[in-house]
């Protein structure tokens, strides 16, 4: 009897193991491939020439902070759950928006790592630019490797803007160019806006503080004239949803990088899956549990040290 317990918990113990190795083995497969050729957001903007049809999803997520072990197994994990988004077939995927914060600090390596990330998920890729992409002296890598920080494009029925705060503040120039923008969206049923740091603070414990600057409410007011449908942001690694208006504000920083925000107020890691259905849209947001691995070195470890503050306070 002794020794068949003995046997049932080297089994399990052995299994558990097992499923920990499988967990991060994706990550050091990652890291051994080649650096395919990156894909411009421009190329990737031109595999949507064609569509037709105002029916589609499209994918949001941010803030993959690609080059440290712990972030790029999580993005590998989204990448993979992503992939399996049109499995059932009830409206085509037809692109991946990344709102910034691609890579961990911006070095010649995060953006490798990125790279392949990039190449790891089926659908046109388009990146804009975070705050921790350009850091020091490679703020041309972004340039070299997606392209232009600020631009549009069309997709079947929507106009989509991206611009750039990654310094935190939107300029005057940029104010004008964006209202052009808006202006020449108007045949669009829908309008999305894509801007790195959010202009609300997500989440008040959090030393974020966009409200003492100017450019938030500028902002707010400008999407809520022009009837933009959505803005999604990253910058803090949570979710969270805001209303302006009409407007509907969509943090969606959990894109990969460790979050350090309490689960149960938007901490997890997860990407928002976007549906236009005609004049309609609406989204999902898809919570993605870390792998085995990260969870056992790190997000268990949050989650316990949360229930015990709010056990003790
Ligand atoms: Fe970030």
């Amino acid at each position: 009897m002794r020794m068949k317990r003995g046997l049932v918990i080297k089994i399990t113990s052995l299994s558990f193991l097992a499923l920990i190795i499988y967990s991060f083995v994706p990550v050091i497969v990652l890291y051994f491939q080649q650096v395919p050729p990156a894909l411009s957001n421009e190329a990737a903007v031109k595999k949507l020439a064609g569509k037709t049809g105002d029916r589609f999803e499209f994918i949001v997520m941010g803030d993959n902070h690609s080059g440290l072990i712990f972030n790029d197994s999580a993005a590998l994990k989204l990448a993979r759950r992503i992939n399996r988004e049109d499995r059932f077939r009830k409206l085509p995927v037809d692109f991946v928006m990344i709102a910034g914060d691609l890579t961990l600090r911006g070095s010649g390596w995060d953006y490798a790592i990125f790279i392949k990330l990039c190449s790891r998920i089926k659908y046109p890729v388009i990146s804009s630019l975070g705050n921790h992409d350009d850091d020091g002296a490679n703020a041309e890598l972004f340039k070299n490797i997606a392209g232009e920080a600020e631009f549009s494009f069309v997709n079947r029925n929507s106009y989509f803007i991206v611009i750039d705060n990654s310094a935190g503040e939107i300029t005057n120039e940029q104010f004008a160019w964006l209202e052009e923008e808006l202006k020449k969206s108007m045949p669009y049923q829908h309008r999305f806006v894509i801007a790195h740091k959010p202009p609300f603070s997500p989440y008040q414990q959090s030393w974020y503080r966009p409200e003492l600057g100017s450019w938030p409410l500028s902002l707010m007011k400008l999407c809520e004239r022009y009837n933009v449908d959505m803005i999604f942001s990253g910058h803090e690694h949570m979710f969270k949803e805001q209303t302006f208006g009409k407007a509907r504000y969509i943090t969606t920083g959990g894109g990969g990088m460790l979050t350090h925000f309490p689960r149960q107020d938007g901490g997890f890691l997860h990407y928002v899956v976007v549906r236009v259905y005609g004049d309609y849209c609406d989204y999902e947001v898809r919570k993605i549990f870390p792998p085995l691995w990260e969870f056992l070195a790190y997000y268990m470890w949050k989650d316990i040290f949360y229930f015990l503050v709010d056990a003790i306070y």
